[in-house]
């Protein structure tokens, strides 16, 4: 399936719930989304039939996000069902990691490839601000849980904030004894169309890519530890627009993603559907194609339609504009 920019989009995001088990500050507001009513969000079936007219259009990986994908009921259920859809070769989730301990075996044992945990500082009071409800210890032992039940790869990802002055050495680090992928994504200031996204840091808070990776190299030699070089056979299977690096003799790898500083929008290989069926062309448009009306009153076809006018309206790139009339937790990053 080729977009009217001529790249291959094969790659399916869908949001299972906008809810969710923490109140990340730049994510949600503290008393939470005004949580969509069950018969607004897409049920597990629709959802089946969905990825199932996509296969057959082209997609191959999907990737279930949220909110929390885990706090919605019948999740394995639905790993299950899509796992085994003709076509679909991936399916990963990308997770605060909280319910992992919990799940992870039923999760493996229904399919799932692979896990991206979210976890944007190591300090417990931090982590707790950020969050608002959440604990530290959860996220990593849900972090350990992936690695112990064998899932590979296994990704983290931090969204680096200027003002939090996050340990970047120490995350770094975490890729070397184990094999995690440590990522660092640039923050993007979305959520509402203000310029701040409600959270009180701006754009001054975005430390583009190419800065932290020479404050990790710096902090790295003051450490006595080796540079980080381009990452080679070590990089981990993923279809995302992350750049991998590696300590020598590491086991994971340290990636960025620059959605402001390096457009990879050339490389968007990508379509998101939101918990309530709406698909949208890319992160930032909010032009959505209502795929839930389709999935309930129409045929096949129809939702075939549906995806299809979305590819069409896949934009070159998102120049610039970062601001989105739905929050994060609504998309599902
Ligand atoms: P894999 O490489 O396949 O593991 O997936 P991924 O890195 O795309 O998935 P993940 O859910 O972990 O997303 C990581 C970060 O990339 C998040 O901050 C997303 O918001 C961001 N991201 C993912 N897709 C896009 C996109 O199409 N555009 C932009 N600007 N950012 C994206
Ligand atoms: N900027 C960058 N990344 C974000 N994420 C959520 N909101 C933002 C933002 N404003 C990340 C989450 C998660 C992934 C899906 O998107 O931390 O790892
Ligand atoms: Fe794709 Fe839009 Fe993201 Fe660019 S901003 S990479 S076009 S989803």
């Amino acid at each position: 399936m080729k977009d009217s920019h001529g790249r291959v989009i094969d790659y399916l995001r869908i949001s299972l719930t906008d809810r969710c088990n923490f109140r990340c500050v730049y994510c949600m507001p503290e008393e939470g989304v005004c949580a969509m009513s069950h018969k607004e969000i897409l049920r597990l079936e629709e959802i089946e039939r969905l990825v199932k007219v996509a296969a057959d259009l082209g997609i191959r990986s999907v990737r279930l996000t949220g909110g929390e994908p885990l706090v919605r009921k019948g999740v394995v259920d639905l790993v299950d069902a899509i796992t085994k859809i003709d076509g679909i070769e991936n399916v990963s989730m990308t997770t605060n990691g909280v319910l992992l301990p919990r799940m992870i075996d039923d999760l493996k044992a229904a399919g799932l490839s692979r896990v991206n945990i979210s976890l944007d500082t190591l300090d417990a009071d931090q982590f707790r601000a950020i969050t608002r409800v959440g604990n530290l210890e959860d996220t990593l032992a849900g972090i350990d849980a992936a690695l112990e039940a064998g899932l590979n790869p296994v990704k983290v990802n931090a969204v680096t904030v200027r003002s939090l002055n996050q340990d970047f050495l120490a995350f770094a680090k975490m890729s070397i004894d184990r094999p995690l992928h440590m990522r660092f994504i640039e923050y993007m200031p979305v959520g509402d169309t203000s310029e701040d996204g409600g959270t009180g840091w701006g754009k001054q808070d975005v430390i583009p890519s190419e800065e932290l990776f020479d404050i990790i190299n710096e902090q790295a030699r003051q450490a006595g530890l080796p540079e980080l070089r381009p990452a080679g056979t070590s990089k981990p299977l993923g279809w995302g627009p992350a750049r991998y690096f590696e300590f020598p003799d590491a086991q994971g790898t340290v990636g960025f993603i620059s959605p402001l500083s390096r457009h990879f929008c050339a490389e968007c290989n990508r379509l998101r559907v939101t918990a309530d069926g709406k698909v949208r062309p890319c992160l930032f448009s909010d032009t959505e194609y209502d795929v839930r009306s389709a999935l309930r009153e129409g045929s096949d076809g129809a939702v075939r339609n549906v995806l299809l006018e979305a590819l069409g309206a896949k934009p070159d790139e998102h120049h610039d504009k970062v601001g989105t009339e739905r929050n994060m937790s609504q998309i599902g990053g």
